[in-house]
């Protein structure tokens, strides 16, 4: 197993190369079962959880091969409609395969995900949602089995907005008999951008990139090619490592206005930003404010972007709340961070930090991977040499994490560990 070992203290300064989203990867790579035939996703991001995808869809006779950033995938023959379990418990998105296996093929079984380190996730709105369209679903020994011999279009609300349950019930929507009306659908980038591709590939769906999703069913759709958009929350955490040590960064190949919420809290914490295109420039040249921070759906806070929150506040002088409305008990990073020497509460679903404590190096474990992320910006500013463990969570979700840190100035190391 790997861990990285940082020497905290030094101030980044440099440009990076923002990847493709791996959130946005995940929703594109299963939008391949609705139509036969080979597709080029480009900009797709070379880390763990595409690889978890590509290893899920080869299971079902799907060939994906990853050169670089540009995936390739060819869908002509599924052989399989199942998704075991094996691949489900090490990646929830692997749900994704539900909707279009039973959109395209009348069937599919699929391992519930169970839960995860941060709480339940339950599943249930992938499972109404499909419901309402005709699917018939049971429970058989920890899989859902879904059958349908033809989607009928229908109405759906989301109680909540999901992401994951927008993507499911969309994709298999694109392919059912008539009209289907989503409403409180989750408008996240990585959305929006699914349903772009699922209009490239002949779907007919009005009102992308808002909450309300009108789609018209079509017999069949075709492949395509898609550019994977940028990774927000990828830009996010870089843009807050570069805050807390007082540096200055230029990303590329982003999209600034999937940031508008971020990029206005980083000016309140005391960041200089300016925006161009496809680049996000930052500068700071002192502590950051305190300043509070409430996670949400879309064009809200991600509340994939707390715990890296966290940290930045940590080199604040004074008190602040980062408080998470989603997922109400992620902050599995709170106690590896006091480890660090950092003063933070969690109370209810808020942590309180009390910034401006010099922190000291220590050994830490990653529970998730933005838990782990946290761990390491705050690692980047403890006096001394951290070790993060359990790094495979990051690797999950960051392509080139610490080759993309070294190169603006960060020390960190990934070395092979006995330590689990
Ligand atoms: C996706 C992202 C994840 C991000 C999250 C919230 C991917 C692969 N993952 O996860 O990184 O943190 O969105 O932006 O894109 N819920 C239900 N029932 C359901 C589904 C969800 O109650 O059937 C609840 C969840 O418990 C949560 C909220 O809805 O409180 C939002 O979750 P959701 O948007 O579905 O998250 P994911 O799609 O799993």
């Amino acid at each position: 197993m790997d861990k990285f070992v940082v020497q905290g203290g030094r101030k980044l300064n440099g440009r990076i190369k923002v990847s493709g989203a791996k959130n946005g990867s995940l929703a594109l790579m299963p939008a391949s079962l609705l139509a036969p035939g080979t597709y080029h996703l480009s900009n797709t991001p070379n880390l763990r959880d595409v690889w978890t995808m590509s290893r899920l869809l080869n299971s079902l006779g799907v060939f994906c091969e990853l050169n670089g950033n540009d995936l390739f995938v060819d869908s002509t023959k599924v052989t399989s409609f199942e998704a075991p379990y094996e691949h489900v418990k090490k990646m929830r998105a692997s749900f994704y395969v539900l909707g279009p296996l039973v959109a395209r093929y009348g069937q599919a079984r699929v391992s519930l995900p169970g839960g995860c380190a941060w709480g339940p996730r339950p599943v249930d709105l992938h499972l109404k949602g499909l419901e309402k369209l005709g699917a018939e679903l049971s429970l058989e020994s920890g899989y859902v089995v879904a059958k349908s011999s033809k989607l009928i279009g229908n109405k759906f609300h989301f109680d909540i907005s999901s992401v994951g349950a927008t993507g499911n019930v969309l994709m298999a929507a694109t392919l059912a008999k008539g009209n289907t009306l989503l409403t409180n659908a989750a408008t996240e980038p990585e959305i929006t951008a699914l349903a772009r591709m699922l209009v490239q590939m002949g779907a007919k769906i009005d009102g992308i990139g808002t909450s309300q999703l009108e789609i018209e069913g079509v017999d069949e759709l075709k492949p395509v090619n898609q550019e994977t958009i940028p990774d927000r929350i990828e830009a996010a955490t870089f843009l807050i490592a570069a805050a807390m040590t007082g540096g200055k960064i230029e990303l590329t190949n982003v999209n600034p206005y999937h940031l508008t919420s971020v990029i206005a809290k980083l000016e309140e914490a005391g960041c200089e930003i300016d925006v161009n295109a496809d680049k996000i420039m930052l500068e700071m040249s002192d502590k950051p404010n305190p300043i509070d921070l409430i996670a949400t759906t879309y064009p809200g806070i991600p509340t994939d972007v707390q715990a890296q929150w966290t940290s930045l506040m940590l080199a604040a002088n004074g008190t602040s709340k980062v408080t998470d409305t989603i997922y109400t008990d992620r902050f599995k990073h709170v106690p590896e961070l006091i480890r660090l020497g950092a003063d933070v509460e969690v109370v209810d679903n808020s942590a309180i930090i009390k910034g401006g404590k010099q922190l000291s190096g220590a050994i830490v474990m990653s529970s998730d991977l933005r838990a782990g992320a946290a761990l390491v910006l705050a690692a980047l500013i403890a006096e001394g040499t951290s070790e993060i463990l359990r790094i495979y969570h990051i690797d999950r979700g960051y392509e080139d994490f610490e080759k993309k840190l070294t190169s603006i100035g960060a020390s960190i190391k990934r070395v092979k560990t006995e330590l689990i």
